[in-house]
């Protein structure tokens, strides 16, 4: 077996996470500081964001956080004004703010529709606008939209997030064909069920049970495992990946029925 490669590709480079005091955002952070990246993390949960800084203990101006609420506009633009002077620039942004909701379309109150949508799609264009329109003056710039399975094979009870996704995902396709001719990529990952606080609130045994039979690994995803994926799409090694969204399932979308055949050799 050979050594794993020693990966610097985020040296001398800035990544704002949005979202980034916890779950997907926060092992984005991570992911990217190994490789030599200044994170500036910004979440609305200010407790939150204070813990992961300290727990995170990295040099002097490596890391700093900002207090947002993404929904907010005027607070995009000053903590994006805020991340770009301390660090100089933003090079990559990851929107990874984002909430859940569960309740039928019979049942979900107008004000959480509009809550999910707000900070799940809106939030996210809110972002993308105040950094690409900086990252449009330097010709350079990666950025990685979180969406999820949900976006296009919905589940059941979750109108609200799964319109919201939908959205995600049509919202980076279009910030890609925009961005293009300014040496900007957009791109998505679509999580299936990984472990985070989010899933760790939603999901009772039942859903979890349908999860874990559903996906041809057999298992919830982890958060490094995803953050290896929006890695991949920050940095230069998917320099003409543009528009794309990566999938990172463990199978769960490509499986319409799974049955063992071993132990069901007559199946
Ligand atoms: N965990 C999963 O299984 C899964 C699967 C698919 C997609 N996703 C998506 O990944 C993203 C991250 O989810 P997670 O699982 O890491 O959840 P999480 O709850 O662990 O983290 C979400 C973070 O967003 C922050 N946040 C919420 N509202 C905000 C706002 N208005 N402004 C700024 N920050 C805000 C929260 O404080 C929290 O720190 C979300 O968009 C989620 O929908 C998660």
């Amino acid at each position: 077996m050979s050594e794993p490669i020693a990966l610097a590709r985020f040296a001398g480079k800035t990544a704002l996470v949005t979202g980034g005091a916890s779950g997907l955002g926060l092992a984005s952070a991570r992911r990217l500081l190994r490789e030599g990246a200044r994170v500036a993390l910004a979440d609305i949960n200010a407790h939150a964001l204070r813990n992961v800084v300290k727990e995170l203990a990295q040099p002097p101006g490596h890391v700093s956080q900002h207090m947002l609420d993404v929904t907010d506009a005027a607070q995009v633009e000053a903590v994006v004004q805020e991340a770009w002077q301390t660090h100089g620039a933003i090079d990559v942004l990851v929107n990874s703010a984002g909430i859940s909701y569960q309740g039928s379309v019979l049942d979900t109150p107008i004000e959480a529709w509009r809550r999910v949508l707000d900070i799940n799609l809106s939030g996210s264009y809110l972002c993308t606008q105040a950094v690409a329109r900086r990252m449009v003056q330097r010709r350079q710039g990666r950025i990685v939209m979180i969406a999820s399975i949900s976006g296009q094979q919905v589940w059941s009870g979750r109108a609200a997030y799964c319109a919201s996704k939908g959205g995600v995902l049509a919202l980076a396709k279009s910030c890609a064909i925009d961005l293009a001719p300014f040496g900007i990529t957009v791109n998505s990952v679509s999580p299936g069920p990984i472990e985070t606080a989010q899933t760790a609130a939603l999901h009772g045994p039942v859903i979890r049970q349908a999860i874990v039979h559903a996906t041809p690994m057999a298992r919830y995803g982890q958060a490094d495992e995803v953050a290896d994926a929006i890695a991949f799409l920050a940095s230069d090694d998917a320099r003409f990946v543009n528009g794309h969204d990566l999938v990172v399932d463990g199978g769960l979308t490509s499986a319409a029925i799974l049955y063992d055949l071993k132990q069901n050799p007559q199946a």
